[in-house]
């Protein structure tokens, strides 16, 4: 939708990050404010997500402040907070988001969030008119952000969130780290990794070495459990040091022989503002399985918010920074409702303006892992995943010690 607003109006511009952490939420942060003030922007921050535009609101000043984007999580925090009304909470909040949109004089909202957080704000713009504009996060990797990986001629619809570069990085090098350990063990370390209804994260794990994974895009029933077994007894006695490293994604649907269903393990069986329960559990449950069934030794490990924990990496910055450039451009015409987002999967050296686009905020929505990306008959990410990993992760760095001691005999 185009406005009449004029370049350089010096009117307000309001930032909030809503949903989990992610270590890029910082950078985006000072990135936007950095441009809008260069815009004659006075910049705002609303605290704690869309609940910084309750009651009497929640705002600072971002304006010429020193802003460290190389931290990681955000210093505006972050809610979970929806402004429509839920089974959680059944209060219609926009009412009071207007009213203070009005009194801190906002012109234009940037949302950086996932699909809950730029859904609400796509609702507020369609519905009344807010002027927003959407900024991409998720560690998870799943919001529908349409970047092309093209792969030996073949174009995929794949996704590129600001917070996951940083996030796989860390799972990459945590799953790495845990060769000496299993090695040393000659025992299975079942590592549980992030991201809700969506395998990305967990492929990070398989490319810092994890043998094997298994994502909630494939569902483990009966049958494949069976066949997962013996893929892991088969890997486990192939082996050059008898260990293990497997990669679960949180949000996998395991078989269960008590109940004879297939399902999701939560931590709890509470559910937020958007309905998502919290996951938590699955690999310990997998690990007393292979345990029990198999005889090997397995122990389970989650990596819980390591992931979203810890400093902003360099290929997150320099793609929120791009990204931020689109929003300036989105500013300049009065564009809003829309989202900049990565056109296509680039090396760290390419992360520019020119190979950003912005959506239109209706087409965004959860994007599962595509199907090239995994072969579910082999419990594993394919080579095709590990090139995409490539350009943002760079080569692969393993953990190998290459030992092969004569034995001494009496
Ligand atoms: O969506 C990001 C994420 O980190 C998921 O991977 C995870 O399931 C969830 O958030 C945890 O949420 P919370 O911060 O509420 O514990």
């Amino acid at each position: 939708m185009k406005t009449d607003k004029k370049l350089f109006s010096g009117k307000t511009i309001a930032i909030l990050t809503g949903g989990g952490d992610t270590p890029a939420l910082n950078s985006s942060i000072e990135s936007i404010r950095n441009r809008a003030m260069i815009l004659g922007y006075k910049v705002y921050g609303i605290r704690k997500g869309w609940k910084g535009l309750l009651g009497d609101g929640e705002i600072v000043d971002l304006t010429n402040q020193h802003y460290d984007g190389w931290h990681g999580g955000t210093a505006l925090n972050s809610s979970r907070t929806n402004p429509f009304p839920s089974k959680k909470n059944p209060e219609n909040r926009v009412p009071q988001i207007l009213k203070n949109l009005q009194r801190y004089k906002i012109d234009v909202l940037v949302s950086i969030g996932g699909d809950d957080t730029n859904g609400a704000a796509k609702k507020l713009f369609e519905t009344e008119g807010i002027p927003v504009i959407g900024f991409p996060k998720t560690i998870d990797n799943d919001l529908r952000t349409r970047t092309i990986h093209s792969f030996k001629n073949k174009e995929i619809e794949a996704v590129i969130c600001p917070g996951f570069p940083s996030a796989a990085r860390g799972i990459a090098d945590f799953a790495s780290r845990m060769r000496t350990t299993v090695d040393s063990h000659s025992r299975i370390i079942v590592l549980e990794v992030m991201g809700r209804d969506a395998g990305w994260l967990t492929g990070t794990a398989a490319y810092g070495g994890a043998d094997l994974a298994l994502i909630p895009e494939f569902e483990i029933t009966k049958e494949k459990k069976e066949a997962f077994l013996n893929a892991v007894k088969e890997k486990y006695n192939s082996s050059k040091r008898k260990s293990l490293i497997l990669a679960i994604s949180e949000g996998v649907r395991w078989f269960d022989d008590n109940t004879g269903k297939t399902e999701k393990i939560f931590a709890s069986s509470e559910v937020d503002e958007y309905g998502h329960p919290l996951f938590g559990g699955v690999s310990g449950v997998v690990a007393s399985e292979i345990t029990r069934k198999t005889g090997l030794e397995a122990r389970a490990q989650a990596t819980g918010y390591y992931a979203r924990a810890g400093r902003c990496g360099c290929y997150d910055r320099r793609m929120t920074q791009a990204l931020a450039d689109k929003v300036t451009d989105l500013l300049l015409r009065n564009d809003y409702g829309q989202m900049p987002v990565l056109s296509k999967v680039v090396k760290y050296e390419e992360l520019e303006e020119y190979n950003t686009k912005s959506i239109d905020m209706g087409d965004i929505g959860n994007k599962a892992l595509p199907e090239e990306y995994y072969d579910s008959n082999k419990f594993n990410f394919t080579e095709v995943y590990f090139d995409f990993l490539s350009n943002i992760l760079g080569p692969q760095q393993l953990t190998v010690f290459n030992h092969n001691f004569p034995v001494v005999k009496p």
